[in-house]
């Protein structure tokens, strides 16, 4: 009998963006009084269905984030890589270590995405069992229009149609791979995976995103976090 698929989760957190402001790289900054990526990393803890953790960080960190982990029993954490150029990079980095089969599912999500619900991680997995690839995302609040420069608009575009891609993006380990290899071999990039896997045919299926997922980028977004933490540990304390 075979054993079920495994669920793997990959986390990049090897940017080097400093743009909070202060010498730290922003997946280290202290959110409330634990390091951003740790809070990131629970969530994962927390997911009982989520059985490893690959972790791809900057090379001179590589010391510091085996420590953090020890400190914070993050005990799915199986490795920890120097990332790469890009996040595609570092994501592939951490890949090509695991031992997948490719019925198992990998998890992609932003080391700077510490707020990730835990239903939409049980979401994600689920559709992902169904469709092979699945992507958070929300629809935009705000009247979207494009400009081609020069300072005025040219075009007002359906916001309907528009959706604010989220992580954890989740997919069949036998498409996340081939997906990759092609990107390899035809040296294409992209900001996501999602991307990738749309490039051999594969369509993802969309999950209702949170509001509270966001991506921890600059100093307005750190303090947004403050104020999301704050209302999280109320609801987890009632
Ligand atoms: O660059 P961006 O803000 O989109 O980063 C999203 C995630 O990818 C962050 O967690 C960041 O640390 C990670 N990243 C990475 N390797 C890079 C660049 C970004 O792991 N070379």
């Amino acid at each position: 009998m075979t054993s079920r698929p495994k669920i793997y989760a990959i986390i990049p957190a090897a940017g080097s963006g400093t743009r909070l402001g202060g010498p730290t790289a922003k997946q280290f900054v202290q959110l409330g009084e634990t390091p951003l990526l740790v809070h990131t990393l629970r969530r994962f803890e927390e997911t009982s269905q989520v059985d490893e953790v690959g972790l791809a960080v900057p090379e001179n960190t590589i010391a510091e984030v085996e420590q953090l982990i020890g400190r914070y029993h993050l005990n799915k954490v199986s490795k920890v890589v120097a990332g790469g150029a890009h996040r595609q990079d570092s994501v592939y980095n951490v890949l090509r270590l695991l031992q997948l089969r490719p019925s198992d599912i990998i998890l992609v999500h932003d080391g700077v995405r510490p707020f990730v619900p835990a239903g939409l991680i049980a979401r994600v997995i689920a559709e992902c069992g169904v469709h092979d690839a699945a992507v958070p995302a929300v629809q935009p609040k705000d009247t979207i229009r494009r400009s081609n420069g020069g300072g005025f608009f040219d075009q007002t575009l359906d916001r309907t149609a528009l959706w604010l891609v989220q992580t954890p993006q989740a997919f069949k380990a036998g498409v996340l791979i081939k997906a990759f290899e092609k990107a390899l071999k035809d040296k294409f990039s992209a900001t996501d995976e999602a991307a990738l896997v749309e490039r051999i045919g594969i369509k993802a299926k969309i999950v209702e995103g949170s509001h509270d997922n966001i991506k921890i980028t600059t100093r307005e977004d750190l303090d947004l976090g403050e104020r999301i933490l704050a209302r999280w540990k109320v609801t987890a304390d009632t």
